[in-house]
């Protein structure tokens, strides 16, 4: 543990004191496995942003009906919750036709539906390699896709928002930083940076603006056995500069701004949130 800042007592978990701006007003978002960790945490931001919410989820049902409650107290009254996996284009592409029935059109999609499945390189199996291919990468190509051909058929609605259409694509610091065990993940985050660069230079003439977040470790369920016993939360602080774990509203904001013309400006950047992880802190007395 980083013994200077142990004594200090800093308050382990964020408290943002400001309430979210409303500037999402009538935008339409989908921000899929959103009924979980840092999909829930975007999807309620959104909400209190004022953008109407699909929330979409796989397979936790109950959870994501929370989660739509959840946007309800925030005041918004166009919100619901859909069934699919993104890593399956049927269901993505009925994901959309569902969508454009009840809220006509799409402006922002956060496509951050992810999975582990980890295993030492010789103990990973084909199928956990597909599966975190399939809806890691493949799934965010997918959403995409279908984003995208609605933002250029519809074009700019200066009503809405200065861009035709906002893509946020949910990377991770492994994008950047190579991780033992995880080469499955790892590797799908590594694809997402390519991705979303190359979409956004294919699409920006068209005024859709394409970004990512790069998480780094936020206290979700994906990742309890690096926070939930002292031991493991004191190890995880030593490759975290700022000294705090994550909070799924530290992603939320960041997706708002990304989202909002606020950042009309900013094409195909990996926005960090990750308390320096990427700073290499191992490197601070060492090297
Ligand atoms: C992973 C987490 C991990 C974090 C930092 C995330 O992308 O999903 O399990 O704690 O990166 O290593």
């Amino acid at each position: 543990m980083r013994g200077i800042l142990k004594d200090q007592e800093l308050p382990e978990v964020h408290m943002p004191s400001k309430p979210i701006e409303k500037v999402l007003k009538g935008q339409k978002a989908l921000v899929t496995g959103a009924d979980s960790g840092i999909g829930r945490g975007v999807a309620i931001a959104l909400g209190h942003a004022g953008a109407d919410v699909v929330v979409n989820y796989h397979k936790g049902e109950e959870a994501a009906e929370e989660v739509v409650e959840a946007i309800k107290q925030t005041g918004c009254k166009n919100v619901f919750a859909h069934q699919a996996d993104v890593s399956q284009e049927d269901q993505v592409i009925a994901m959309y036709e569902k969508m454009f029935q009840e809220f006509g059109t799409i402006d922002i999609l956060v496509s951050n539906a992810g999975l582990q499945q980890d295993a030492p390189l010789e103990e990973m199996t084909l199928a956990k390699w597909n599966l975190v291919i399939g809806v890691n990468l493949t799934g965010q190509f997918l959403c995409c896709r279908e984003a995208v051909k609605e933002f250029k058929r519809r074009g700019v609605n200066k009503e809405v928002s200065c861009a035709a259409g906002k893509l946020i694509c949910m990377s991770s610091v492994h994008q950047e930083i190579p991780w033992a065990g995880h080469v499955n993940y790892a590797a799908s985050k590594g694809g997402i940076k390519m991705l979303m660069e190359s979409i956004s230079q294919e699409v920006a003439p068209h005024r859709i603006r394409v970004n990512s977040i790069a998480p780094g470790a936020i206290k979700t369920p994906i990742n309890k056995e690096a926070w939930d016993t002292p031991e493991a939360y004191n190890q995880l602080m030593e490759l975290i500069p700022y000294n705090r774990i994550g909070e799924p509203d530290d992603i939320g904001r960041a997706a708002v701004w990304l989202a909002s013309d606020d950042s009309d400006y900013v094409n195909g950047i990996t926005l960090f949130v990750d308390g320096g992880m990427t700073l290499y802190p191992g490197f601070t007395q060492n090297g």
